[in-house]
């Protein structure tokens, strides 16, 4: 019964199992949330035991759920949380600190000493990332100078480094592949996305040795095979995407000009820009979309990093909702011209503002306000940067795309893509198979096995769910927006 591929999605709060078929249809998954740590403010840490044996388990119960054996499977595809950073011993496969999260902000004030050094046109013009605590490098620069002894190990080519996938794939394989792929490479701030390549200068310049750093892959390749005694037989692993390229690629944005928007936790839009490395002048970043036979397809991307999060924090950090699932029906109540504006801006804004000591706030509450304002709020703030990720990537020479293709777990909130289509004045376009991330690495996998053919038969495969059109006066959607832009003003750090 050979034929199936399963896909880790090891996300921020989950880790997720899924098995698709050869029609890239989705037959059975399992899933499993990861605790976060919050050791200090703006600081986010993950145990990177706890991530391994959550794959395992989520691995194990889909096949279980499917009645499926490991040799039905084909090949594993492994798509994740990027930039998360974690770094290991060579001998005993043991981290040696817990994983430093993607939105942890600790290296914020070592990222502005080196913006001062005047370093970050350099850096930009290599990595196609803006110098801020979200990469990698300044992560694993912590990691060796605040564990005891790391530096020296490291020096010695005793420690290695990954990303999760690296981290998963080297625990999947029992040590025996330290492998990477090009789109998470090129997250580090590290990685030349040019020559593609890791780059000499800037493992100098944050004092990282070459060493630890795994090999560079394409998206689809011999990333090695997994242990036996894991699953009761060896599969290949032939894949490997960050989640956001992943979705990319499931979303079958294969043309230039093509974008998604992936609403999890943060929200991050990709353009697809083809063969040309586009360089932002609105703070975007350029990244690997994918990488396939060595030959690379670049995109533009919007990084936000509290979307789903924000609406987690009003359901557990002020208990203020039950379940996210209410958040459509309160929406719906609140008055339509509310005026209050949450701006999300927990740990810092991302794109295009790039403020990491900003911090959130609730603007325009009265006496009316109640929780379905603030609820609505907190949607809309979804929306609303969104907005002002497409207006820099128009800003930037990019065409307006004619519909965005959204996935994520957020999609599901039909209040929430309406008003995102009204703010954006663009058709948002939800996808059938809301499991992107997890079907574009096992698209990418099966790809590699030739289990699919080529892009023309994933574009066929694509499918969307349901169109929102844009159902709002234009002096009314700029109004809005006028009071969005004007409550970032407020939270943004002064001197920026
Ligand atoms: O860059 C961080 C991103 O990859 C995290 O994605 O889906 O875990 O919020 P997600």
């Amino acid at each position: 019964m050979a034929g199936y591929i399963m896909a880790i999605d090891q996300g921020t709060t989950s880790s997720r199992a899924i098995i698709f078929n050869h029609q890239g249809v989705p037959v059975q998954q399992h899933q499993q949330e990861i605790t976060q740590f919050y050791p200090q403010d703006g600081w986010v840490e993950h145990d990177p035991e706890e991530i391994w044996q959550s794959v395992l388990a989520t691995c194990r119960g889909a096949l279980a759920l499917a009645k499926l054996k490991a040799e039905d499977i084909t090949a594993i595809g492994i798509t994740n949380q990027r930039e998360t950073t974690v770094v290991w011993d060579r001998d005993t496969g043991l981290p040696i600190h817990k994983a430093i999260v993607w939105q942890d902000r600790r290296t914020a004030n070592y990222c502005e000493q080196i913006k001062q050094q005047g370093q970050e046109e350099r850096v930009s013009a290599k990595t196609g990332l803006l110098i801020d605590p979200y990469f990698s490098a300044t992560k694993i620069r912590w990691l060796l100078d605040n564990v005891e002894g790391a530096r020296e190990k490291a020096e010695q080519g005793k420690l290695v480094f990954g990303t999760i996938d690296t981290f998963l794939l080297w625990r999947l394989t029992g040590g025996a592949s330290h492998k990477t792929d090009a789109t998470n490479a090129s997250r580090t701030m590290l990685f030349n996305i040019h020559t593609q390549r890791w780059d000499q200068e800037l493992l100098q310049l944050f004092n990282i040795p070459a060493q630890m750093l795994p090999e560079v892959m394409d998206c689809s390749a011999d990333f090695g095979e997994c242990d036996r005694s894991l699953f009761g037989a060896t599969i290949p692993v032939t894949a490997i995407a960050g989640d956001q390229q992943a979705a990319l690629f499931g979303q079958a944005c294969f043309h230039s000009g093509m974008a998604k928007s992936t609403y999890g936790t943060g929200c991050f839009l990709i353009q697809n820009t083809g063969n040309q490395a586009v360089k932002s002048k609105h703070r975007l970043l350029t990244t690997v979309g994918y990488r396939l036979n060595g030959e690379v397809t670049y995109a533009i991307e919007g990084s936000i990093f509290i979307a789903g999060a924000a609406i987690q924090w009003l359901r557990d950090g002020i208990r203020l909702i039950p379940h996210a699932s209410v958040t459509e029906a309160l929406a719906k109540e609140a008055e339509e011209s509310h005026g209050v504006f949450m701006v999300p801006a927990f740990t810092g804004l991302g794109a295009p503002y790039w403020d990491p000591n900003a911090r959130g706030a609730i603007m325009g509450l009265t006496r009316d306000t109640g929780i379905a304002e603030i609820v609505a709020a907190g949607l809309q703030s979804v929306c609303y940067q969104t907005r002002d990720l497409l207006e820099a990537m128009t800003a930037d020479g990019a065409e307006k795309p004619s519909a965005i293709r959204v996935d994520g777990g957020m999609v599901v909130n039909n209040w929430l893509m309406q008003f995102l289509a009204n703010i954006l004045d663009v058709q948002v376009d939800r996808a059938a198979i809301p499991e992107t991330t997890a079907l574009g690495v096992a698209y990418l996998a099966g790809l590699y096995t030739g289990l699919f053919k080529d892009l023309e038969q994933l574009e066929s495969l694509w499918r969307s769910d349901k169109a929102f059109e844009v159902q709002m006066q234009r002096e009314r959607r700029e109004e809005l927006y006028k009071g969005w832009l004007d409550a970032v003003e407020r939270v943004k750090t002064p001197a920026l």
